[in-house]
């Protein structure tokens, strides 16, 4: 008899970082074959990702352009995947997160009348279009999942608030902190460690940045090291060409300005490690940067991970210049805000999220496993 087969989808570095600890313990399980299915939403910083966990996709779609559309995305992963799915079922379809291959993945699950296990679910922001396209892909996800992993308890009240069956919905934390953690133990290389200069980090991508509000950050950001000679901005650019143009035009040609190419994973947390402060419209970041202690200005007008500002870990500055340098340089200048901040405890996971999807999944397959108890 064959064995229940289980397709994990990523399209992009945060679906790869994501999802790599659950194919990681799922793959432990001889009773199902685990596949994994990249759509290729992203290329080079999913391959990045994926390597970091010696990940290699079994079925590859390949579908980036540069400059590609969010509809042509749309159609391109929902064809590819529709194609997967009738030439071998999967008896379980799994994706994380808010990006458009999750979406696709839910609705060609969906189509194929197949459970779909959504990780990352219940995150919400009041707005549909807000962030955008995210907001919209979570939720269209979670109408459809079967069940759904909420990395906090908060996350699982939205889900319940919507009317979701109690018993589809598990709090198992977010298992970006199972990646992160795991990668910060394996790296012994502290990044950047014989730099005179304290660190800041900035990464910004977002579509809803674009333009105005990502030149305002930028604008910020240089002001905020001009007015510190003892400090080192350091900025990992995202692949995409609009967010690199903009950024080199602001922030190039500065002695103290490190733009640099997106470090692979575990140079990247060796980088978080190693920032005095983050600025970041990431939302993965946000999740990250708490586990270590570093205080956040979350780049958004809204956020979907609240627990980070309500702890004290980030604050919500926006795209607003002035707020935004104003608020780095009272972290500067107090230290005792600064360090509320870097003592604030994450709230994001435990490191054991993973785990408590597979034992979800698997029972749901009728597979016998390990029961694991969920966080909250
Ligand atoms: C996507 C996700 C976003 C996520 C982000 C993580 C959607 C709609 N957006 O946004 O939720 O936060 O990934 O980074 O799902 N590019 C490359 N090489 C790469 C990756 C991107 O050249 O490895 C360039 C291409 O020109 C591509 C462009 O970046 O067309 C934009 O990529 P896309 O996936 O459409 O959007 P992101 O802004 O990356
Ligand atoms: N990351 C990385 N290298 C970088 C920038 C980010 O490995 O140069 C990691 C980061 O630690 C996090 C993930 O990529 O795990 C976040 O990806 P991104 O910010 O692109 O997407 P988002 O989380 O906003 O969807």
């Amino acid at each position: 008899m064959s064995r229940p087969r289980i397709v994990c989808v990523v399209g992009t570095r945060p679906d790869a970082i994501k999802s790599a600890p659950v194919v990681l313990e799922l793959k432990k399980w001889e009773a199902v074959e685990t596949v994994l299915v990249a759509t290729g939403q992203h290329r080079e910083m999913l391959d990045q990702a994926l390597d970091t966990f010696g990940l290699k996709p079994d079925h590859d779609l390949a579908i980036m352009k540069h400059g590609q559309s969010l509809a042509e995305i749309t159609t391109r992963c929902l064809e590819g995947l529709d194609r997967l799915f009738t030439q071998s079922p999967p008896d379980y379809v799994i994706a994380q997160g808010d990006t458009t291959t999750t979406f696709c993945s839910s609705l060609a699950a969906f189509y194929r009348r197949i459970p779909f296990g959504h990780v990352e679910a219940g995150l919400r922001t009041p707005t549909v279009d807000d962030p955008f396209p995210e907001e919209f892909n979570r939720r269209a996800s979670g109408l459809i999942a079967t069940h759904h992993f909420a990395p906090t308890a908060w996350a699982a009240k939205n889900l319940l608030n919507e009317g979701k069956d109690t018993a589809t919905v598990f709090v198992t934390g977010n298992t970006g902190i199972d990646a992160v953690l795991a990668v910060a133990e394996r790296e012994p290389q502290t990044w950047l460690s014989d730099h005179p200069h304290d660190v800041i980090l900035l990464t910004t991508h977002r579509r809803e940045n674009w333009g105005q509000p990502q030149q305002r950050i930028a604008e910020a950001a240089r002001e905020i090291i001009d007015a510190h000679p003892d400090l080192r901005l350091v900025v990992p650019m995202h692949r995409n060409p609009q967010v690199r143009e903009l950024l080199q035009r602001v922030l190039g040609n500065h002695p103290r300005v490190d733009l640099i190419e997106p470090p692979e994973y575990p140079k990247f947390v060796k980088l978080m490690q190693r920032s005095k402060l983050i600025l970041t419209d990431s939302g993965g970041v946000q999740e990250e940067a708490p586990a270590f202690g570093i205080p956040v200005l979350v780049l958004r007008e809204t956020t979907e991970r609240p627990e980070g500002v309500d702890v004290g870990t980030a604050r919500l500055v926006g795209t607003d210049k002035e707020l935004i340098i104003k608020t780095a340089n009272e972290l500067f200048s107090n230290p005792e805000a600064y360090d509320r901040m870097a003592r604030a405890e994450s709230p994001y996971g435990d490191g054991k999220a993973a785990a408590r999807v597979r034992s979800v999944v698997l029972s749901s397959l009728r597979i016998e496993t390990e029961q694991v108890k969920m966080w909250a």
